[in-house]
């Protein structure tokens, strides 16, 4: 059985399908084998999909699709994320930490940690150095990377693996001054608000989300005309919502928006800062996915 938690996103009947599910859960749990919840079925297309993102994911050497791009360094990422990244990221004391979500094989945070700057680009290295970790659903790591968290030893780069963002819970992650994603969950997850609620979650007030999101309504309105989007949000009766005004509906958050409307693909660069804690975020339903570098996704705003 897929383990896969787009419950809120797709509903269906309840089905004996769905009941046997849950029984199986129950006598898993019961034997104490993980801790695991029940799933309602999701639409057999939609499941074709993720199971096509999935083998994306596990792709290995030769296999990886040449748009599946795991090692972006430190310098790419000072290039891709919000400005005022870099600020934020050389801000950060011994004792802060980052959160770098959808990681890919971790070189941005290997990059950071770098004895000596292997760019021409000084992003975030002010001297002091924060503890990073690195998530990732599949396994990227690098013998680069094992050599350097051997070195550094104890908690200073951490690399987390075999599971999503939303399969862990504040108390395993702990909480973050910074949290980044390069193409990672914000891209990829197919349910968006639960994605955001759960960074914001695990962000400290005072801290703050920088990432991006390609080939969506721009905020700056600046689409071309033929843009056909490969994010798609719309509210209730169907009406398109640009992705950074369902952002700013979120309390207890300011959100920046960049709209990059020159391109090669026009992307919205998005930074979230945590102004108090009572956040709560407008949940989303998914009504499409197409597997993909990444995917495509059609989410509907819940009243
Ligand atoms: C295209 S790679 C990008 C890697 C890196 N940020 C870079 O720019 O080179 C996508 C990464 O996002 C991760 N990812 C996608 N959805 C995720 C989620 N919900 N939680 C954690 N990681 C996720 C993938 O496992 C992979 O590591």
């Amino acid at each position: 059985m897929t383990m896969r938690s787009v419950k809120s996103s797709v509903k269906g009947s309840k089905t004996a399908g769905a009941r046997l599910a849950v029984l199986i859960v129950i006598v898993v749990q019961t034997l104490g084998l993980g801790a695991v919840w029940p799933q309602e079925p999701t639409e057999p297309r939609l499941d074709k999909e993720f199971d096509k993102q999935e083998k994306i994911y596990r792709s290995q050497g030769a296999d990886v699709p040449s748009g599946y791009v795991t090692n972006r360094g430190l310098s790419d990422y000072a290039s891709l994320l919000p400005s005022g990244f870099c600020d934020m990221l050389g801000r950060l004391s011994n004792s802060d930490r980052w959160l770098d979500i959808g990681a890919g094989d971790g070189q941005a945070v290997l990059d950071y940690y770098a004895s000596e700057p292997t760019t021409a680009e000084n992003c975030g290295r002010s001297g002091t150095r924060a503890r990073a970790v690195a998530m990732s659903i599949e396994d990227r790591r690098t013998k680069k990377w094992q050599l350097q968290a051997a070195i550094l030893g104890g908690d200073r780069i951490q690399y987390l693996s075999g599971k999503r963002l939303r399969d862990y819970s504040v108390e395993e992650l702990g909480k973050f001054q910074l949290i980044t994603d390069v193409y990672g969950g914000f891209s990829y997850t197919e349910d968006l608000s639960r994605f955001i609620g759960k960074v914001l979650s695990l962000l400290e007030v005072g801290g703050a989300f920088y990432t991006l999101v390609q080939n969506v309504q721009l905020e700056n309105g600046k689409d071309k005309p033929s843009s056909s989007f490969q994010t798609e949000l719309v509210d209730s009766a169907g009406r398109d919502i640009k992705m950074c005004s369902w952002l700013k509906q979120t309390p207890c958050v300011n959100v920046g928006c960049e709209s990059k409307n020159d391109w090669d693909t026009p992307t919205e660069l998005v930074n979230i800062h945590k102004i108090c804690s009572d956040v709560s975020v407008q949940p989303t339903k998914l009504l499409r996915y197409e597997a993909g570098n990444p995917p495509g996704r059609r989410f509907q705003l819940e009243p």
